[in-house]
């Protein structure tokens, strides 16, 4: 297990909103080595007094179900060094002394990671280190590989995290139990019980400040190349032998591969790219400050997938996300087909079966069809319901234990990232010529009405 913990970009939103509670998280639970200590590096002059202000802060306001004691532990297990990734020199004299292993932890815009592992390469540190990166991991195929190979100049793969927050959900992880600890499902699993699958992530949420990111990402970027492609893999993988790291991202990355290059005509015709206007408590994404109206940034993204082998032959995959929506809604729904004969002819149609695993809160439900409380001969849909426990660890939690206990079962490697800019990157180029329309929607709706 790690026990230096070294964080780039440290005085950004991400360490003091995720970072440090789930390391507070961790150690209050006994988690972490004994000797852990963590070290933020940053260009803002801070000192080390003004860092653990700041992260005691943070920690009171993301993090109070947390016992003061472990918070005041966390807190002062931290120092802070200033250096400019960017001038030469600065970080190797900041960096900790490389007789211990460390994580690296690059709290960065996406932007800067190259130079950021170029920096660090100067810094030697002991071998054993890890690599942690935020996504979106490059910013098409042609960066996504010169990263890897970067990357690998420094770290073999074992020791590079590219995190993915929702491989870290608990939900998430209970699809590979839903679907290969059961036998029922299994069989239903395929092209010809599937009639489509649908992965949504709507959030009420707007932009929150982020513009500076977010406009230079938009919805495509920042949440179908990464998180819901990953969900989309769990759900389409074969039953991989063990749960391993290598097994488990052999079968994710095989479905990956299979999805269908998306061409300049299915392009035009299955996906919706749009922005929302001025509704409820959002100004219009295009007056939020830093916001760059010409950009033609997208803030809701709707793309179906084909996964073309013998299992999902002809199924669709449709993966939709959108800010300032009407409602939240994260769901992974597994549409069925229709029963091929309906013997209760006077009733309306059975609406198809549906297994329905919901975030937050979470919930798995199967909707079946069973005879009405009258009349036997009428039907009725009802929900098979089962509320899922609270997760036990934050998602970030969870998969930081697991890069200091060098287990990268739950990060994305370096093939499934690529694979991920494979069949975004032609929808990016569409897009970018303005082949399909950016619509508007009004913010607090549910979308673009197409
Ligand atoms: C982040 C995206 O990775 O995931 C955000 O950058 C998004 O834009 C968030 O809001 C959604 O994750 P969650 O766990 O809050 O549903």
């Amino acid at each position: 297990m790690i026990e230096q913990f070294v964080i780039l970009g440290a005085t950004g939103d991400l360490t003091a909103r995720f970072l440090i509670p789930a390391l507070a998280q961790l150690l209050e639970r006994g988690d972490l080595p004994r000797d852990f200590q963590i070290t933020g590096i940053a260009r803002d002059d801070w000192d080390t007094d003004r860092f653990r202000h700041h992260l005691a802060d943070a920690l009171g306001r993301h993090a109070s179900g947390i016992p003061d004691r472990i918070r005041a532990d966390v807190v002062g297990r931290v120092s802070y060094r200033r250096a400019d990734l960017m001038t030469p020199g600065e970080l190797d004299a900041a960096f900790p002394a490389a007789a211990r292993p460390a994580v690296v932890y690059l709290a960065l815009p996406p932007a800067v990671f190259a130079p950021a592992v170029r920096a660090i390469a100067a810094c030697q540190p002991a071998p054993g280190s890890r690599l942690v990166i935020e996504k979106p991991f490059g910013q098409d195929l042609r960066s996504a590989r010169e990263l890897n190979t970067l990357v690998h100049t420094l770290f073999p793969e074992d020791a590079v995290f590219r995190m993915d927050h929702f491989l870290g959900k608990q939900t998430v992880q209970n699809l590979l139990g839903l679907r290969f600890a059961n036998r029922i499902l299994e069989p239903l699993w395929n092209h010809h019980h599937v009639d489509h699958v649908a992965i949504t992530w709507d959030e009420t949420i707007g932009l929150e400040g982020r513009a500076g990111y977010y406009d230079h990402t938009g919805a495509l970027r920042d949440m179908i190349q990464n998180h819901l492609l990953q969900l989309l893999s769990l759900v389409a993988m074969e039953p991989p032998a063990t749960l391993s790291a290598r097994d488990l991202r052999d079968r994710k990355s095989e479905a990956l591969r299979a999805i269908r290059q998306p061409t300049p005509t299915s392009i035009r015709t299955e996906t919706i790219r749009a922005r929302y206007t001025a509704g409820g408590p959002h100004p219009a994404f295009t007056d939020e400050p830093g916001v760059d109206p010409e950009r033609g940034t997208e803030t809701f993204a709707q793309v179906t997938f084909w996964v073309d082998n013998w299992r999902w032959a002809g199924v669709p995959f449709v993966l939709r996300t959108g800010k300032a929506l009407a409602t939240d809604r994260r769901t992974i729904t597994i549409r069925f087909r229709p029963v091929p004969h309906l013997a209760f002819g006077q009733t309306a149609p059975a609406e198809p079966n549906r297994l329905r695993l919901e975030m937050n809160p979470d919930r798995l439900a199967l909707h079946v069809n069973i005879n009405g409380p009258g009349d036997p001969f009428e039907l009725e849909a009802i929900d098979l319901d089962h509320h899922l426990a609270p997760h036990a660890l934050s998602p970030y939690a969870r998969l930081l234990l697991d890069v200091a206990a060098g287990d990268p079962t739950l990060s994305i490697r370096d093939d499934e990232a690529e694979e991920g800019w494979r069949v975004i990157e032609p929808i990016l180029e569409e897009w970018h010529r303005n082949a399909v329309p950016l619509l508007e929607y009004r913010a607090t709706t549910s979308g673009p009405s197409s």
